[in-house]
């Protein structure tokens, strides 16, 4: 479609003022049609930037630049007014002087190219929860990841009307192309330090220059869902967060909806497609990465999926570890920096068989088929973050009731990390105040979701929300705190702290993980249902003895008891650490319950 298909005229006059200032070759409103995303995808595979993938009908493998192939925190910005306003946990950067340096870097920078339109849903069309956004972005890689992720095209403009609200999200790869140039199969972006994920929270704006890869580029979704949506949830009094939703039925058929928030790459795609290892449960689909919960009349708080396909982490996925995240991807899938099979398929580390023959690496090169799914560090076959775009429908295991307008109703949050030590498999809060200050302290290992020389390194994610809150992290704190007082406790979700990552001295994995986290669910569904199955600790509420199903599990007696125990040594360590390293960095702006709930629990320790 044209520009002339806009009839906003705000959202038309902003695209006509981006046209003007990045000179693309010609501006393209996307329809959401099926017919344009095969053409889109086309010319990603005739600029040979794309593989069609023989075994898997409607697919494509993309290979990205090896400077692009994650998340770049060091350059993602919150743009203020005010520095005090960004915290101590971003990097903030004066907005005026942000601006020029941007308008500088756009200046023509679309020279060459389509400048696609893509007018998308957070959340379904209609939705009181959901919310709209405009990208304009010059890269048809990003317009088929949208069409994927979110809901796009003629449908939201019918909803947007001719004075609706919408969040403009302007993006560009930053690689302009010359008269007669094209991208001859590299992968357009520019260099470090030319990249900015920039988000302006007053203005609520974002502005995406010179990554073409995910949350970098796709700006519906950490971006706008989680920085520009938690500013907006904060002054509007929701949630906007990192969380997977999943909906658990019990063996009698009874319900609960549970929502779970872990850093990038520690396993919440995993659990929210679980398939249970305890006869008789069951796990359903809501959504894996993002959550936006609001109170609805009955005081409890409802939560919807605003994003509409999944954009997971490849290595590890297998049938063994989530078929059904398998059985999702295996046809209309876009695949990033995989590897490549001779007879035309995906392969990635953890796939769960080797491959035949020789491989294409994510960088391009053909490489010798490992006989197992292993290759060494630094050698593998695809990118450690390599990822697949799904949509969400394709998955055998979405519940029903995944695009209701009206979202589910929350019984519990988990929080959790990669955490070697310490922390058990699982306990609970005491109460809210106690379980937003078991949120604030998350830790976990760094993963290939970021590129950092950090990768592997325990760091604090509170709330998992570290890279992805649009405002001071003491104030979101507060805002947790204040949420708790909206509704009486029964109604409120209970506070679980996970951990399916402690490792014994070895190195090894102490629980299996995967479907067995269903026992750890089934406990959860139980004290949320009043169950008798918890006894009181330092710590919160933990298992009582026998409570988490040990049946058909591949853990010995004493390691169980271990990862079901207090380290109150850990603890104490733990403790010290937050004292000193982590609750000083939000100065006055840490809640005093937060401050009041450390020494409770150290005098509890004592
Ligand atoms: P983002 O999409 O980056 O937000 O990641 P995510 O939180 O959805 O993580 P995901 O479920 O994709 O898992 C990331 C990696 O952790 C994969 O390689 C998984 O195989 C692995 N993983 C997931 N769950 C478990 C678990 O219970 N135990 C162990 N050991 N590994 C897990
Ligand atoms: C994450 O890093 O948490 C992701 C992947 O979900 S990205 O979309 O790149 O942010
Ligand atoms: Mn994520």
């Amino acid at each position: 479609m044209t520009v002339n298909a806009l009839k906003h005229p705000k959202a038309k006059a902003w695209v006509e003022e981006i046209a003007k200032l990045c000179a693309p070759d010609e501006v393209y409103v996307c329809d959401g049609s099926q017919a344009e995303y095969d053409r889109l995808m086309k010319s990603l595979v005739d600029a040979g930037l794309g593989t069609p993938l023989k075994k898997r009908p409607g697919s494509v493998l993309f290979r990205s630049q090896p400077s692009d192939v994650a998340r770049v925190e060091d350059r993602t910005y919150i743009a203020s007014k005010k520095e005090a306003d960004a915290g101590p946990t971003n990097h903030w950067i004066n907005p005026d002087e942000l601006k020029k340096t941007l308008n500088g870097l756009y200046a023509g920078c679309m020279k060459g190219r389509t400048m696609y339109v893509i007018p998308f849903s957070m959340g379904p069309v209609g939705s009181n929860i959901a919310k709209i956004g405009i990208e304009i972005s010059d890269s048809a890689y990003v317009a088929c990841n949208m069409d994927i992720m979110t809901r796009v095209g003629t449908k939201v403009l019918d909803a947007l009307g001719t004075d609706g609200e919408f969040i403009p999200c302007l993006h560009s790869v930053g690689k302009p192309l010359a008269a007669g140039e094209s991208d001859k199969g590299q992968w357009p972006c520019a260099d470090m330090a030319n990249k900015y994920i920039a988000h302006f929270p007053e203005t609520r704006e974002i502005w995406s220059y010179g990554s073409g890869y995910g949350g970098n580029a796709l700006l519906g979704k950490k971006c706008f869902a989680l920085r520009i949506a938690s500013v907006l949830a904060r002054d509007e009094g929701w949630l906007a967060e990192h969380m997977l939703i999943l909906k658990l039925t019990n063996p009698e058929g009874k319900v609960k909806y549970v929502t779970g928030a872990f850093p990038s790459a520690c396993g919440k795609t995993n659990l929210a497609m679980l398939i249970p290892t305890v006869p008789g449960w069951k796990v359903e689909t809501i959504g894996d990465d993002i959550a936006w919960m609001k109170f609805g009349e009955d005081g409890r708080l409802y939560a919807i999926n605003p994003e509409a396909g999944f954009f997971g982490v490849a290595p590890g996925t297998n049938t063994d570890s989530n078929r059904n995240a398998m059985e999702s991807i295996k046809e209309n899938t876009i695949f990033t920096n995989c590897g490549l099979t001779e007879d035309g398929d995906i392969w990635w580390e953890g796939i769960g068989y080797g491959a035949k023959g020789e491989l294409v690496d994510w960088k391009g090169n053909k490489k010798p088929a490992p006989a197992k799914d292993k290759s060494p560090k630094g050698e593998e076959i695809a990118h450690p973050n390599a990822r697949f775009t799904a949509p969400a429908r394709q998955c055998p295991c979405i519940a029903k009731e995944w695009e209701d307008p009206k979202g589910v109703p929350i019984s519990a949050f988990l929080f959790g990390g990669r955490r070697p030590g310490t922390i058990p498999l699982v306990h609970q809060s005491r109460d809210w105040n106690h379980g937003v200050f078991l949120g604030s302290i998350v830790g976990s290992e760094v993963t290939a979701a970021v590129i950092s020389d950090q990768v592997g390194q325990v760091r604090r994610d509170p709330f998992a929300m570290l890279p992805f809150c649009g405002y001071h992290m003491g104030d979101y704190f507060q805002h947790w705190i204040n949420v708790g007082k909206r509704a009486p406790a029964d109604k409120l979700p209970k506070i679980f702290y996970v951990n399916w990552f402690r490792k014994d001295a070895g190195g090894n994995f102490m629980w299996p993980g995967y479907g067995d986290n269903s026992r750890v669910l089934a406990w959860i569904f139980d004290r949320c249902d009043g169950k008798d199955n918890a006894v009181e600790t330092e710590i919160g509420f933990m298992p009582k003895d026998g409570a988490i199903s040990a049946q058909g599990l591949s853990v010995s007696p004493a390691a169980l008891k271990e990862i079901l125990s207090v380290d109150k040594e850990g603890w104490k360590k733990e403790i010290a650490d937050i004292r000193k390293n982590h609750y000083p960095k939000f100065g006055s702006k840490l809640p005093k319950e937060l401050s009041a709930e450390l020494d409770k629990l150290e005098a509890r320790l004592k």
